[in-house]
């Protein structure tokens, strides 16, 4: 099931890396479009699609779960693992079938129930009435402007998955963190008790924790691996990027293009 793992916790908080899992919900049959403009919402039967059909976004009930959430899987398998949760606090009921993703007349991309309550939503001065969000075949949902710059991204909030490109790190001058958190179970998107972020020490290191109590520690980064991963093999360090700046406060961590891998973080892989 689990093709390939970098390195691992223990039996219980693992940071694998794998193409093919597990399907852990059940998408709606639908129908496909490639961006939400402010005339055209997101809505119920339908997918948001990246442009060489790589991911898919859509709204996505967890199996046996009461709850519906919006997420972001790989489209090209049977069986695929949702790799980012908009409202993973803040579940849409199961028999919720008007809620909707619109570009509201703010110009920010919200998620609307079925009585019009924004449960999610970005938040950016928008510059133009004419924001569309559009899904990259990087897995990055991008809120843009009319002349397609940039004013969101998934890829600044990260849930438990961290596709190649995507960061996680810390910024200690503006105090801004970013961290994966597990699902709370197979079946429940909402944060779990396990986070793995960045030191902003230096050298910096990878650092887990179950709760408030620290679980584990990568080791200090020595400009091609983590010293405390001993298994780390050449194969996946070409993969790894550790990058602080100093001056800027900041540390981040993220992974090349690898082999379409990714890798997420989890306190329920009985299997490994
Ligand atoms: C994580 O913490 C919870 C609560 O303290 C505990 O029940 C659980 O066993 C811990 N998990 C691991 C893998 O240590
Ligand atoms: C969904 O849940 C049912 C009943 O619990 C189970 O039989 C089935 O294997 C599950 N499917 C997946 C894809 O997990
Ligand atoms: C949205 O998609 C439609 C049809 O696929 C296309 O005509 C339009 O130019 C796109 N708009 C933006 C802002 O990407
Ligand atoms: C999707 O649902 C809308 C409204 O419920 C309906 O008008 C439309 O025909 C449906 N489209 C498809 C492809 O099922
Ligand atoms: C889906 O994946 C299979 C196997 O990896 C590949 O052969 C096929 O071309 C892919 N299809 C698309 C539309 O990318
Ligand atoms: C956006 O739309 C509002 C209402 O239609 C209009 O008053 C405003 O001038 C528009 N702003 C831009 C930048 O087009």
């Amino acid at each position: 099931m689990v093709l390939e793992f970098v390195h691992h916790c223990s039996y219980d908080c693992v940071f694998v890396y794998s193409l093919l899992v597990c399907s852990l919900f059940q998408a709606l049959q639908s129908s496909t479009i490639y961006n939400i403009t402010a005339s055209r919402p997101l809505i119920q039967n339908q997918t948001l699609v990246s442009p060489c059909k790589i991911f898919e976004l859509g709204f996505f009930g967890p199996n046996g779960s009461e709850k519906q959430y919006v997420g972001i899987w790989y489209k090209n398998t049977t069986f695929s693992k949702v790799v980012w949760v908009a409202n993973r606090d803040k579940p849409l009921g199961h028999k919720d079938q008007s809620a909707s993703l619109i570009i509201g007349g703010d110009g920010n991309l919200k998620l609307l129930d079925g009585r019009k309550n924004a449960i999610w939503s970005t938040n950016v001065m928008a510059k133009s009435n004419y924001s569309a969000a559009v899904l990259l075949d990087f897995g990055n949902l991008v809120l843009q402007d009319g002349n397609a710059n940039k004013m969101w991204e998934s890829f600044d909030e990260p849930t438990d998955t961290l596709l190649p490109n995507m960061k996680i790190g810390v910024n200690v001058k503006t105090g801004k963190k970013k961290y994966l958190i597990s699902w709370k179970g197979e079946d429940d998107p909402s944060p779990g008790s396990f986070v793995l972020g960045v030191t902003s020490e230096t050298p910096p290191q990878l650092f887990a924790w179950n709760g408030s109590s620290p679980y584990w520690r990568s080791g200090q980064w020595d400009k091609s691996k983590f010293n405390g991963i001993p298994t780390m093999s050449n194969k996946y360090l070409s993969g790894h990027q550790l990058v602080q700046n100093i001056n800027q406060g900041t540390t981040y961590y993220f992974r090349n293009y690898y082999n379409n891998s990714f890798g997420y973080v989890s306190s329920h892989r009985k299997d490994l």
